[in-house]
């Protein structure tokens, strides 16, 4: 069955169409709705066979937890236990906003929810639509962001139709996402804090409040977290990240020659700076290197239009990795995978 799609205007929030997905939701139904990040799709996160909904929905891996949203801080006590006097001074700056604390469960978190893990990922959203939504629903909700598992997430109400049409019971449609990539995840363990996702709060301001921040080198060797999947915010095509530095617009014109040689239908993702350079091909503008904002906006709507295209090698472009630009480049060398990217090297020049 297709979607309801509910046209939501953020300024002037319509609360019986709210009502309306409150309802599916007591109902054990989904709810894709508009966050400051990206589109969630949302369930009942204290019942069980809701959030078994969420799965199948988005074929998403049992063993990859989801994040508790919240309207109320109050409801942070309520779901997590022994909360460390890191995580409540980062609630009490980046709240509401696009932060993700993974706490001690308490009883009331269903263990679908975590996965069987002994925590918790909880977020209170700073987009209107969103908070109301789960104030109205009146209990905290579970949601992934809205994609088939491993596609890019979500920007647009018409990705998540792109994606989970007929899976899904109502689209509330807040038109394009603020931000555009997902939230940053932290973990603490005895005083120190951890970084297991970039996202739309800066690295820089999570170290201005707590201090040193932990970086996993490896994360995948850290088991059930973020990153734990080498691939992923895939599009069909294939990307193939050319790094910054010397001579990189001439290394990314080189590499979309020799997959246009090959028979490849080329696309390239590009430094607006580049623009002018890449006349010759399917070129589409991520934002200027600096404005990482932008291109954090950009990237998960470009690599799809990409796909629209039938482009079958995306050429991109990094960026440098500064304040959202490591969300940036994180999403971007998930979505290449093991693909080697192409480097300076002085013997190529
Ligand atoms: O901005 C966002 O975070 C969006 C919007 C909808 O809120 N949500 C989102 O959810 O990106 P999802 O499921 O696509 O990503 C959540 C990440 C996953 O990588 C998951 O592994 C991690 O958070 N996560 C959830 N619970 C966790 C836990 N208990 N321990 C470690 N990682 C956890
Ligand atoms: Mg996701």
């Amino acid at each position: 069955m297709k979607p309801r799609v509910l046209h939501i205007d953020p300024y002037h929030i319509d609360l019986e169409l709210l009502k309306q997905a409150a309802e599916v939701i007591h109902n054990r139904g989904l709810v894709a709705f508009p966050t400051e990040t990206v589109y969630g799709l949302g369930a009942n996160a204290l019942d069980p066979k809701a959030v078994t909904g969420i799965f199948d929905a988005k074929k998403r891996p049992l063993d990859d937890p989801l994040i508790v949203h919240i309207a109320d801080v109050k409801d942070l006590y309520r779901l997590a236990e022994d909360v460390p006097p890191e995580a409540e001074k980062l609630v009490s700056c980046f709240w509401p906003g696009p932060l993700t604390v993974v706490l001690k469960k308490t009883e009331l978190v269903p263990d679908l929810v975590t996965t069987g893990l002994e925590t918790v990922a909880i977020r209170m959203p700073s987009c209107a639509i969103a908070r109301k939504f789960i104030e109205v629903a009146g209990v905290p909700i579970a949601a992934p962001s809205a994609n088939l598992f491993g596609r890019p997430s979500p920007t647009t109400a018409r990705h998540v139709i792109d994606d989970l049409d007929g899976r899904i019971d109502i689209v509330l449609d807040g038109g394009s996402t603020e931000i555009g990539i997902e939230s940053t995840v932290v973990e603490f363990m005895g005083g120190r804090v951890i970084l297991l996702r970039p996202g739309g709060i800066d690295l820089e301001r999570i170290r201005a409040i707590v201090g040193d921040v932990e970086m996993p080198s490896r994360p995948a060797a850290r088991g059930k977290s973020p990153g734990e999947y080498p691939q992923h915010y895939s599009p069909k095509a294939r990307v193939i990240v050319v790094e910054s530095g010397f001579h990189q617009a001439k290394r990314t014109l080189s590499t979309a020659a020799e997959m246009v040689s090959k028979g490849h239908r080329v696309g390239i993702l590009a430094r607006q700076e580049h623009e002018d350079l890449y006349r010759e091909f399917d070129v589409k503008i991520l934002g200027p290197a600096k404005d990482a904002r932008t291109c954090a906006s950009r990237l998960f709507h470009l690599l799809r239009e990409f796909d629209t295209e039938e482009v079958d090698v995306i050429v991109a472009e990094a960026i440098p990795e500064k304040a959202l630009g490591l969300a940036v480049m994180n999403r971007l060398r998930k979505a290449a995978g093991p693909e080697p990217t192409t480097n300076f090297h002085p013997a190529s020049i």
